[in-house]
């Protein structure tokens, strides 16, 4: 993955605008951060770990320059150290790299040939040498980069400085996000426009194939196939102040108790309407949807969840064949193609690297149309696609996903109800009854982030464990995949979920004191058997921690513990049953002494495969 941010400019040092940006751009890698300048010569420092750690290096180092790049790790080729971290360095030039270079072993070799010296176990040291090697054949930095670039296969974003050379700053893009900003008097490039919004809100989207020279006064763009292109210029809405954590300790636990709001923004839509319109996602969305047979969604990770609870409502709400598809297994399957499907791609980032070509493979096969349901305006799926829906969110920080997936399901949630109204499978009371359970959805959200004491027993008892089994049933068995998820990711508890029918079919095996099982038992038509199911847990010495509606009758006894759900309505209750979740998530995290934002070994947005 990794972040890089690169500026120039003609009155001020720009090494705090490229720690200030690197410090925005922490949630793409944090386990190494670097930066290089030119002051008279090129200069360079590294440091293993946060960018604060690279922050005291460099104020140390007295490190300054009107023209630098910077950059943070999420180490794919050599593990976490000072040498593997970027910047990389050969002669005069230095390189940022977010991406994989895939012919790195054999540039590495002819690299070698021809006399260069490889100091780190990246495969980014290759773009260094050979953008050092083009020096030689032409005369600009902009043209070595571009020769370079041509003989790189794999996916990259990166910046080039080169010391004798200190008024150009060249970047280039090929499957990884890249943007210019444009300033007065001073230039810039980043991964991401959250890097650059406390010096400018003026961002250029590159296109895969664009390198681009930039200047203090202009920026020059040139194409894959070689003409100098403009593209247009927009100005970001990201706010400075929705990226601060506020009162809270962590920015998972602000973006669990923003969750309310965050699902009436992305409700705002259907605002004062009482009934739905197409358009709310797109103007073509009633024409699509219309001729819409079949549903394909392909997602990663918590996306992926939400696309399986959106099975469920798909399938039985409009009646429509809803298949769900890892975005890392799909792209390399021979999938058959139906003409009459809709492929829709769910990423809060939108620049995750294997949806996006999963989406790409998907189209190339041959489906009706493309849908995109994400949390970032300008990302690259959402430029992909022919329709989209904008979550609400808000930034997220914290790595592992909360308010991005509540919203998610939001807005699965009304494409639901869409198709089912547009293939004449919903009435018009129905609809009036959905629509307003979801409009009362931000006041049960309330409601539940209310019974905060009562999860902080549970994780009290859970957090000292090591293993914990999640079970659910139907549309809930995938919301007990994401409480595993969550617990894993950020308490590094080992945990399973199962659909809570498969447990007599192995996992049974492993339950005892030491195997905490967390159920989630909503009211529906499946909770006698899932009581069942917990019989069989207890009969065999099993410590239960049970969600249940407040209607259902599950006693609290001895190794059964029972949190009582508000009333939440049966169709949106995944959503109210996520919460509670991922609130244990944190409190074990926490009680643990985990960096509850930075998982170990673990990137927000993962642009690499
Ligand atoms: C990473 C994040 C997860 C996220 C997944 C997919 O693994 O840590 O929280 O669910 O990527 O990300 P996306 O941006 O495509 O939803």
């Amino acid at each position: 993955m990794c972040g890089i941010v690169s500026a120039i400019s003609a009155t001020r040092n720009v090494v705090p605008i490229l720690i200030q940006g690197l410090k925005r751009l922490e949630y793409r890698g944090y386990d190494s951060a670097g930066v290089a300048v030119i002051n008279g010569k090129l200069q360079r420092v590294r440091s293993v770990g946060r960018v604060i750690a690279l922050e005291a290096r460099v104020a140390d180092d007295h490190l300054a320059g009107d023209i630098g790049i910077a950059h943070t790790r999420w180490a794919t080729h050599g593990v976490a150290s000072e040498r593997n971290a970027h910047p990389h360095i050969s002669g005069g030039v230095s390189v940022v790299h977010n991406g994989i270079i895939e012919n790195h072993a054999e540039m590495r070799t002819r690299l070698r040939d021809m006399g260069y010296e490889f100091l780190s176990d990246t495969d980014t040291e290759v773009i260094v040498h050979l953008v050092h090697s083009k020096l030689n054949s032409t005369t600009t930095l902009h043209s070595a980069v571009r020769l370079a670039v041509t003989e790189l296969s794999g996916a990259y974003a990166i910046a080039v400085i080169c010391a004798d050379d200190p008024q150009h700053l060249v970047v280039a893009r090929n499957g990884a996000p890249l943007l210019l900003g444009l300033g007065n008097g001073e230039n810039y490039a980043a991964s991401d426009a959250a890097a650059l919004v406390a010096v400018t809100r003026q961002i250029v989207y590159l296109e895969d194939g664009d390198c681009a020279d930039i200047t203090l006064t202009s920026v020059q763009i040139i194409d894959a196939q070689g003409k100098t292109v403009q593209r247009p210029i927009s100005r970001t809405t990201q706010s400075d102040a929705a990226v601060e954590l506020g009162g809270y300790r962590h920015y998972m636990q602000k973006e669990i108790f923003e969750q309310p709001t965050a699902v009436a923004n992305t409700l705002a839509v259907i605002q004062g309407d009482d009934s739905l319109t197409p358009a709310i996602f797109g103007t073509e969305a009633e024409r699509v949807l219309r001729t819409t047979k079949a549903v394909l969604i392909i997602a990663c990770g918590t996306s992926y969840h939400a696309a399986m609870v959106a099975r469920y409502w798909i399938e039985s709400l409009a009646g429509m064949a809803c298949s769900v598809e890892i975005a890392s297994e799909y792209r390399y399957r021979e999938p058959v193609a139906n003409p009459h499907t809709l492929v829709i791609a769910i990423s809060q980032s939108g620049e995750t690297a294997d949806t996006l070509a999963a989406m790409r493979y998907a189209k190339s096969r041959g489906h009706l149309a493309s849908l995109s349901i994400c949390n970032v305006h300008e990302s690259s799926l959402v430029r992909a696609t022919d329709l989209h829906f904008l979550t609400q969110a808000g930034p997220e920080i914290g790595v592992a996903s909360t308010k991005a997936f509540t919203t998610q399901l939001v807005a699965l949630s009304l494409l639901a109800m869409l198709i089912a109204k547009l293939h004449k499978r919903l009435s018009r009371e129905r609809e009036q009854e959905l629509l307003n359970d979801l409009r009362y959805l931000p006041t049960t959200l309330c409601r539940i982030l209310e019974l905060e004491p009562q999860i902080e027993r549970w994780a009290d008892k859970l957090h000292t464990l090591d293993h914990a089994l999640f079970l659910g049933r139907g549309m809930h068995y995938p919301i007990a995949m994401e409480g595993a998820l969550k617990l894993k990711e950020i308490s590094y508890i080992h945990a399973e979920a199962y659909a809570a029918g498969e447990l007599k079919h192995g996992p049974l095996a492993l339950v005892s004191a030491a195997m905490p099982v967390i159920a989630v038992a909503p009211r529906n038509t499946l909770i006698e058997k899932l009581k069942s199911n917990l019989q069989e847990v207890r009969a065999r010495g099993g410590e239960l921690y049970v969600l249940a509606d407040r209607n259902v009758r599950i006693d609290e006894d001895e190794g059964m513990h029972v949190i009582r759900m508000p009333d939440s309505s049966g169709f949106l209750s995944p959503i109210a049953y996520t919460l509670p979740l991922q609130l244990l998530a944190y409190h074990a995290a926490v009680r643990r002494s985990n960096d509850v934002d930075k998982p170990r070994n673990l990137a927000k947005s993962v642009t690499v495969e």
